[in-house]
């Protein structure tokens, strides 16, 4: 059940139950309890009913779920699906009409992606280039030729080769099977050389790096590998499921933050920043490399490269300063900011950077505030479980 937790009332207008459209989400929010690092289960298709929406089936050998990625089908610190029928009911009680939506801090993009349609343009924005190219291929509007995506497909799953290259140099028995590696290179390589545009070039990079999570010997981010590589599946790049026809009116930024918010005017600015001390450049810079492919010099046993110009400023002691200079430069009509309410751990990298006080202050200058919660149990290291996990939306309907 999501609660108003403030401002404090008597009667409790907000309840998760029903979920707006046919299928109850119920059982993600509140029953199956999924880890941070799962992978995100991929919905009965055409599960998420939106107004408005014309998904158009793809009919054709990729038309079972088995070769079909979904944009939820990767492991990501932090992402919101499991959120997004409690942003969904703020909005569609709080924010109704609106024309355009800022993911301002996109991640994997799928809260962007839940409220993609014909009529609303969806503003993505990544600091890091390896989801700014996946935010490009699912939800740009660039027209796409599915049949000569799937093509490449094929022709990149058919790839063999013996030979050792920059990513089973450096990648190889560790992260990955030495097999999966060296094809993981190869295709890599094979991307740079064909003719392709930049849409078609960021549909392939992200069917790979799609597969890459899948046959990754970690337990959902590349800050370490496993010790024990039992992660033999063999690589298979499959195509995406882009709902071509939503993404008209579509924009999609690698920018910063603080940079980009003085350049839009979204109706609504969804806000959902890094919380503690962990860079994101850190815990993905593996695929962050693959996806770059400018090939440098790695170091240290986890392999990683120069991150100096990726790191987030809202993962330092300071954060606040930052986020209250984006809520100020911000102009839209409601702000909804997600923040997790990870309390005081001994380990000071999980200690939230920016406290709650602070963001309702923050926000108060701005316009009204209300905060809904929602409970679930979380995986913080892929052992240990953390029971009474919550997730806060802050919500500030913005002063004309
Ligand atoms: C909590 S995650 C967002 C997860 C996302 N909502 C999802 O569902 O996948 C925060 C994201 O913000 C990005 N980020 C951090 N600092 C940023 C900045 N200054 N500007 C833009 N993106 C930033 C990180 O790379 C990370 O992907």
């Amino acid at each position: 059940m999501a609660k108003v937790l403030y401002p404090k009332t008597d009667s409790n207008e907000f309840s998760i139950f029903p979920f707006i459209g046919e299928i109850s989400w119920g059982s993600l929010i509140s029953g199956t309890q999924l880890s941070l690092f799962d992978d995100m289960p991929t919905p009965p298709r055409h599960s998420i009913v939106k107004k408005n929406s014309s998904i158009i089936p793809v009919k054709n050998k990729y038309n079972n779920t088995e070769n079909v990625i979904q944009i939820q089908n990767r492991r990501y610190l932090g992402n919101k699906y499991k959120l997004l029928a409690l942003i969904e009911e703020i909005i569609e009680k709080r924010c109704k009409p609106y024309n355009s939506f800022c993911d301002i801090f996109a991640g994997t993009g799928v809260t962007g992606e839940h409220f993609n349609a014909k009529n609303i343009k969806i503003i993505s924005n990544e600091i890091l280039y390896s989801n700014y190219v996946s935010l490009y291929a699912w939800l740009s509007p660039e027209y796409f030729d599915r049949e000569k995506i799937e093509k490449y497909i094929d022709l990149l799953n058919s790839l063999s080769t013996n030979n050792d290259n920059y990513f089973s140099v450096n990648y190889g028995g560790t992260y990955f099977t030495v097999e999966n590696a060296r094809k993981i290179g190869a295709i890599r390589e094979k991307i740079e050389e064909l003719k392709l545009n930049f849409k078609e070039k960021c549909i392939l990079l992200t069917s790979l790096l799609y597969a890459v999570d899948k046959v990754a010997n970690t337990c959902g981010h590349y800050d370490a590998f496993r010790k024990t590589l039992d992660m033999v599946v063999p690589l298979k790049l499959r195509t995406l499921d882009i709902k071509q026809s939503e993404n008209r009116n579509n924009e999609i930024y690698n920018k910063d933050s603080n940079v980009l918010i003085n350049d839009i005017e979204p109706d609504i600015l969804y806000i959902d920043p890094p919380y503690n001390s962990r860079q994101y450049c850190d815990s993905y810079h593996l695929l962050e490399n693959l996806i770059v492919w400018d090939k440098q010099d790695l170091v240290g046993k986890a392999k990683k490269m120069d991150r100096s110009n990726l790191k987030s400023k809202y993962c330092l002691k300071d954060a606040s300063k930052s986020f209250s200079e984006l809520i100020h430069k911000a102009k839209c009509k409601h702000i909804l900011v997600s923040y997790n309410n990870t309390g005081e751990s001994k380990d000071n990298r999980s200690n939230a950077r920016i406290k709650d006080n602070e963001i309702i202050n923050i926000l108060k200058d701005k316009g009204e505030v209300e905060i809904f919660e929602q409970h679930y149990k979380a995986f913080t290291t892929g052992k240990s479980i953390t029971n009474g996990h919550t997730e806060r939306v802050f919500y500030c309907k913005v002063r004309k």
